[in-house]
């Protein structure tokens, strides 16, 4: 059983806006198995908090985050059962959210770090921020939907230069595709979210609720269906040589070699 119990991930709520701080700077806020458990049990906490009208993501440090701990995926390999595995809960609550969900993204926001962007509402970085899909490049596929939610967004031809290439992109690029609302100086970031958060919340709640619902209808319905299929080839990518030798090269700071693979 995974315990939320980390200062990793921060949770304050203060009218009306519960902000989730990413708080491992040292790994650039790489994502561990307790920090999704929390992220989803906050998320969960604020779709049934009547206090809470939006939620705010960002990283600490200078970071959003570099994505998925990759000792972690190298360790379990994907072999975690859906009862232990914190990860797609966290994905399904927020998927499933129905209260605003905004995003201030600082330097890199990598893998799961754009993934999870995709199913924000509202995205807003800063002249630092940095965006990747790596999973190609890792012997991975894309997952949580982003199959159909990158395309859905940007249309096939970006979708596949961004995934095939595995190139980082940057926040102007990413406003420019549509993955990101608004680009701001990093030292206008914060305040200018707060700002638009602090709007939200004296919107009428109910307004938000249906618009957010309408929105995400078509793709909620799809979603389920298209994970399943991602997560076979996500589980076997984690088990696959070319992943351990992306993992091999990471760690020890040197280029991958898949010239002996197929
Ligand atoms: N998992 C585990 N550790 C990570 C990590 C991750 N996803 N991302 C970064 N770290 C660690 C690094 O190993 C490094 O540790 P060290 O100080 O012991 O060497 C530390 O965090 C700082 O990272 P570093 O690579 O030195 O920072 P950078 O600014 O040069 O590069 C990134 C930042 C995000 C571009 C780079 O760290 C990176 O590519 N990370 C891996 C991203 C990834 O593949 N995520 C999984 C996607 S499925």
């Amino acid at each position: 059983m995974i315990d939320a119990d980390t200062d990793n991930v921060q949770v304050s709520t203060e009218n009306g806006v519960m902000h989730i701080v990413l708080n491992r700077p040292e790994r650039k806020n790489a994502l561990s198995l307790a920090m999704y458990k929390k992220l989803g049990d906050s998320i969960r906490a604020a779709s049934e908090d009547r206090q809470v009208r939006v939620i705010l993501i960002s990283g600490e440090g200078g970071s959003f985050t570099s994505g998925n701990d990759l000792g972690d995926f190298a360790k379990h390999k994907g072999t975690l059962s859906p009862e232990e595995n914190p990860t797609p809960k966290f994905m399904s609550a927020l998927l499933g959210c129905d209260k605003p969900v905004v995003a201030a993204v600082q330097g890199p926001a990598v893998g799961i770090g754009t993934t999870m962007l995709l199913h924000c509402d509202l995205v807003y970085a800063d002249t630092s921020a940095y965006f990747q899909l790596p999973f190609a490049k890792l012997g991975l596929a894309p997952e949580f939907a982003s199959s159909v939610v990158l395309p859905y967004l940007v249309g096939h031809q970006h979708a596949a230069e961004l995934l095939y290439f595995s190139d980082r992109f940057s926040a102007e690029r990413a406003r420019e595709l549509g993955i990101v609302n608004e680009v701001f100086a990093e030292d206008k970031l914060m305040a200018s979210v707060r700002e638009r958060c602090e709007q939200l919340t004296k919107m009428p709640a109910s307004g938000l609720r249906a618009t957010k619902q309408l929105l995400k209808q078509d793709i909620r319905e799809r979603a389920q269906d298209v994970m399943e299929r991602e997560q076979v080839h996500f589980k076997k990518g984690l088990q696959s040589p070319e992943f351990a030798e992306a993992v091999a090269a990471f760690s020890e700071k040197r280029e991958p070699d898949f010239s002996k693979f197929d």
